[in-house]
C-alpha cells in the first residue's frame, strides 16, 4: 500500500473505517480494527490517523470568476456594494490587467481552494476583450495545476453577446483556445429577444464544439426575466439532458408561484443543473426593494424536493462584486444554511451535498468521484467528526490528499482558556450528527 488513512468516519456508513491506497486509487475499504481482533492491519509507507474524523471527497466549486478575484481596491473599492458599480469596476480593472496578473490572482486563489479542500472547480472567464488575455491565463492555469486541481473553464460573455459586434466571435474564439464551456448572459441582452438569441447562440456553440454549457441566467430580482425556461426547452429539444448548468437564476426567487411551480417540472425534465451563489446574491439582489427586501437566490429547496439537482458556488473571492471570501465551500454553505432556510436537521447534509456530490455531477465528474474502491484517491480529512460540526465551524482542511499524495496539511489553532482557576483546551467541536 501507498498510503492508509485509518480510523475515518464516512458519511452514511456506521464505525471507523481504513482507507486504503495503492497506485492513486483507493484499493481499499476496511473497518478499522481497535480491538485488534480481526485481519492483520495492511501497512503503508505514508499513514494517517484521522481520529475518528470525517473524511470526504474533496469539495467541489462549481461557480468562481477567477479572472476577477483579489481585484476589489486594485484602483477601486465597490463603495455602494451594488451589482452595478461592481460591473463598473471590472469594466475599468480589466482594461488595465496583464496576463500574469490574472495568472498569479487565479494561482493564489486555488492554493486557497486546495488549502480548503476543493479540488474540482469550475470558472468563468470573461471573453469580451478584444485581447483575450484572460482566456490565455486561465487556459494555462488549468494545464499548470492538473495534477492537483481540475479546472474547467466557461466562456463567459459578461458584456452580453449581441450587445457589440465582436463578441459572439470571441467567444468562439474562446471555445476554439480551450474553453471547455459555453456560457452565455441572456438577462445583460438589450432585448428579451436579444436574450432568447444569447441563450440559443450558446447551445449552438455546445454543440458544434461538444462543450457542455453554464449560463448566467436571469440574475435579476425582475420576475419577468424567463430565460431559464428557454434554457430548459434547448436542452430538450438538443437531447443534452444533464450536460446544461443554470447559474444564479435569482429571479425564481420572485416569479408568481403557480409559474414557478409549472418551470421546476420543465427544469426536472431537462435534468438542468442549478448553482445558487449565497455570497453574491446575498448582498447584491433586490437592492431596488426598499423593505420588505427579498432574498435574492433560487428557489433550492423546491428544486431539490422535486428532483432537479442544486449546487452551491463560491462565484467571488475579494473581487468587484464582493469583498470577502477565502475560498471555502464551508463557508458558503453555511452561509446558504441562514439564507436558503437549509437548518433543519435533515437538510443540513444536504447542504454537505451542494458542495461535493452534487457539484461533481454537475460537472459530469460523478463517475471518477467519492469514497469507493476504484476511485481516484482524492479526499480530505475534516477536523470535524461530520458534516455539521464541519459547517458549523467552517472547519480545516487536516489533510487534502489529491491522488494518494498529501497536497495540503493544517494545523489547527490550539486555545487554552483558563477559567475558575483551570486550564482546559476549547476545540469548539461536538459529539457525532450534532448532538
Ligand atoms: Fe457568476
Amino acid at each position: 500500500m501507498d498510503m492508509i488513512v485509518r480510523n475515518a468516519r464516512l458519511r452514511g456508513a456506521e464505525g471507523l473505517w481504513d482507507i486504503e491506497v495503492e497506485a492513486g486509487k483507493i484499493a481499499a475499504l476496511a473497518e478499522s480494527q481497535t480491538d485488534g481482533r480481526k485481519r492483520p492491519k495492511a501497512e503503508a509507507a505514508n499513514e494517517i490517523d484521522a481520529g475518528g474524523n470525517l473524511v470526504s471527497p474533496p469539495f467541489v466549486d462549481p461557480h468562481v470568476h477567477l479572472d476577477a478575484v483579489f481585484l476589489d481596491g486594485r484602483n477601486t473599492y465597490n463603495r455602494s456594494g451594488t451589482l452595478l458599480e461592481g460591473i463598473k469596476n471590472w469594466g475599468t480593472e480589466k482594461l488595465t490587467l496583464t496576463e500574469e496578473e490574472i495568472y498569479q490572482n487565479a494561482l493564489r486563489a486555488v492554493r486557497w481552494y486546495v488549502a480548503n479542500g476543493t479540488l474540482k472547480i469550475r470558472t468563468h472567464v470573461d471573453t469580451t476583450l478584444e485581447s483575450l488575455i484572460n482566456v490565455r491565463a486561465l487556459t494555462k492555469l488549468r494545464d499548470d495545476v492538473k495534477d492537483t486541481v481540475d479546472i474547467q473553464i466557461v466562456a463567459f460573455p459578461q458584456d452580453g453577446i449581441f450587445t457589440a459586434e465582436p463578441f459572439a466571435e470571441l467567444m468562439e474564439r474562446s471555445l476554439k483556445m480551450g474553453c471547455d464551456v459555453v456560457g452565455g448572459i441572456p438577462h445583460n441582452e438589450l432585448t428579451r429577444e436579444d436574450g432568447v438569441k444569447d441563450v440559443e447562440y450558446a447551445f449552438e456553440l455546445a454543440e458544434k464544439y461538444g462543450c457542455l454549457v453554464d449560463i448566467h441566467c436571469d440574475e435579476t430580482g425582475d420576475a419577468q426575466s424567463r430565460f431559464v425556461e428557454t434554457m430548459a426547452r434547448e436542452t430538450i429539444r438538443r437531447g443534452m439532458q444533464g450536460r446544461v448548468t443554470a447559474s444564479h437564476t435569482t429571479a425564481m426567487h420572485n416569479y408568481d408561484n403557480d409559474y414557478a411551480f409549472k418551470l421546476i417540472g420543465i427544469l426536472a425534465r431537462a435534468d438542468m443543473q442549478m448553482v445558487t451563489n449565497p455570497f453574491d446574491n446575498s448582498v447584491l439582489q433586490n437592492r431596488n426593494d426598499g423593505y420588505p427586501r427579498r432574498r435574492g437566490h433560487t428557489r433550492a429547496d423546491e428544486l431539490l424536493a422535486r428532483g432537479v439537482n442544486v449546487c452551491i458556488g463560491h462565484d467571488s473571492i475579494m473581487d468587484p462584486w464582493y469583498p470577502m471570501g477565502k475560498a471555502s465551500m464551508l463557508a458558503a454553505a453555511n452561509l446558504f444554511m441562514h439564507y436558503g432556510h437549509f437548518s433543519g436537521h435533515d437538510q443540513i447534509p444536504v447542504l454537505f451535498d451542494m458542495i461535493t456530490g452534487n457539484s461533481a455531477r454537475a460537472l459530469r465528474a460523478q463517475d471518477s468521484y467519492g469514497i469507493g474502491v476504484g476511485k481516484p484517491a482524492d479526499f480530505v480529512v475534516l477536523d470535524a467528526k461530520d458534516e455539521y460540526d464541519a459547517i458549523r465551524l467552517e472547519s480545516e482542511c487536516l489533510f487534502v490528499v489529491r491522488g494518494g499524495r498529501v497536497v495540503s496539511r493544517a494545523e489547527p489553532a490550539v486555545r487554552r482558556v483558563t477559567l475558575a482557576g483551570r486550564e482546559s483546551a476549547v476545540t469548539f467541536k461536538s459529539g457525532v450528527n450534532g448532538r
